[in-house]
């Protein structure tokens, strides 16, 4: 379905809405749907009125955007996006990101073993495996911070571990979460060749379970979560409290394939990270940055 957005830069978003509801009836308070399918969500920042427009069809679209345009004479003019689909949006240009990729410092032997080895025994699933680009982005960011104690929520069959066990500081340990203890098993070998198997800890159960067993003290310096979608809320509030002021958390694929951007996507995945990342950029706990780095990565500094 065809999606637009729109940002009304607003200190007063609050009042905003609150015209709108007087003039037109909205659904939850927050949603404006028309006959002919046309829908606009509408959500308060601290600093703007953000609107999301989706209708069946392109009239449709435009439709629903000149209504709200018209509820909205008084206020600033919003400047809608052009349509667009999040089934097919790239979030990264495909020749841009393999651009990005091939002027990355390049993976030595072991990462790109590990890489040959997951596509060759996991097959489909081998596209669960952060890029390269990213494991080197997790190196660099783990030796930023020092990082002595770090977790990770989502082994798989443990690039990304391997990418950050790497950057540990002398004498520093991974907690790596999973549940899959087959795919993780081909982690082992790889991450013996590149001499960090010491510094990690593998524990195969679900996240949430070894997360809410670690001490409840602000001890952690980095913390990575890719792994099951709905989870995510859950592991960020189980870890942000654990990071240490000056620590880091980063959240995998906050894009979701650009459905996140799309309303028509409302699955159980799509919704939780959509609201989490809703959640992050107002949370005062922590200052938060989210990169257009293949799916979309979120770093986000505790305070
Ligand atoms: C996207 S993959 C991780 C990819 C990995 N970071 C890499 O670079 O190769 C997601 C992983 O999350 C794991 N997972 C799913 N649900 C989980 C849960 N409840 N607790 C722990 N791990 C879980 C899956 O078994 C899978 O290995």
């Amino acid at each position: 379905m065809p999606v637009s957005t729109a940002r009304i830069a607003t200190a007063q978003a609050d009042h905003l809405l609150h015209l709108l509801r007087s003039a037109a009836p909205l659904d939850g308070g927050h949603r404006l749907a028309r006959p002919d399918g046309g829908i606009c969500t509408f959500a308060v920042t601290a600093d703007a009125l953000e609107l999301t427009a989706t209708a069946p069809d392109a009239a449709a679209l435009a439709g629903i955007r000149r209504t709200v345009t018209r509820l909205l004479a008084e206020a600033p003019a919003a400047e809608w996006s052009g349509p667009y689909d999040g089934d097919d949006l790239e979030t990264t240009h495909p020749v841009a990101a393999a651009y990005a990729l091939a002027h990355c410092t390049p993976a030595d032997p072991v990462l790109h073993e590990l890489e040959v080895e997951t596509r060759t025994r996991t097959g489909g699933a081998a596209r669960m495996q952060v890029s390269h680009d990213e494991g080197a982005f997790l190196t660099m960011l783990t030796r930023l911070v020092g990082a002595r104690r770090a977790v990770e929520v989502g082994v798989f069959t443990g690039y990304s571990s391997l990418c950050i066990a790497r950057g540990l500081a002398d004498g520093g340990r991974l907690l790596a979460c999973d549940v899959n203890e087959e795919w993780a098993s081909i982690a082992r070998g790889h991450w013996e060749r590149a001499g960090v198997a010491e510094r990690i800890d593998l524990v195969i159960a679900p996240a949430l379970d070894t997360l809410r067993a670690l001490p409840a003290e602000p001890e952690l310096d980095l913390a990575f979560v890719d792994a099951d979608k709905t989870g995510y809320p859950a592991y960020y509030e189980e870890l942000v409290p654990r990071l240490r002021p000056g620590g880091l958390i980063v959240l995998d694929n906050v894009f979701l394939g650009g459905r996140v951007l799309d309303p028509a996507f409302d699955g159980p995945d799509h919704r939780a990270i959509r609201e989490l990342n809703a959640f992050v950029a107002a949370d005062p706990r922590v200052e938060a940055v989210m990169l257009p780095l293949r799916d979309g990565v979120t770093v986000a500094r505790r305070r």
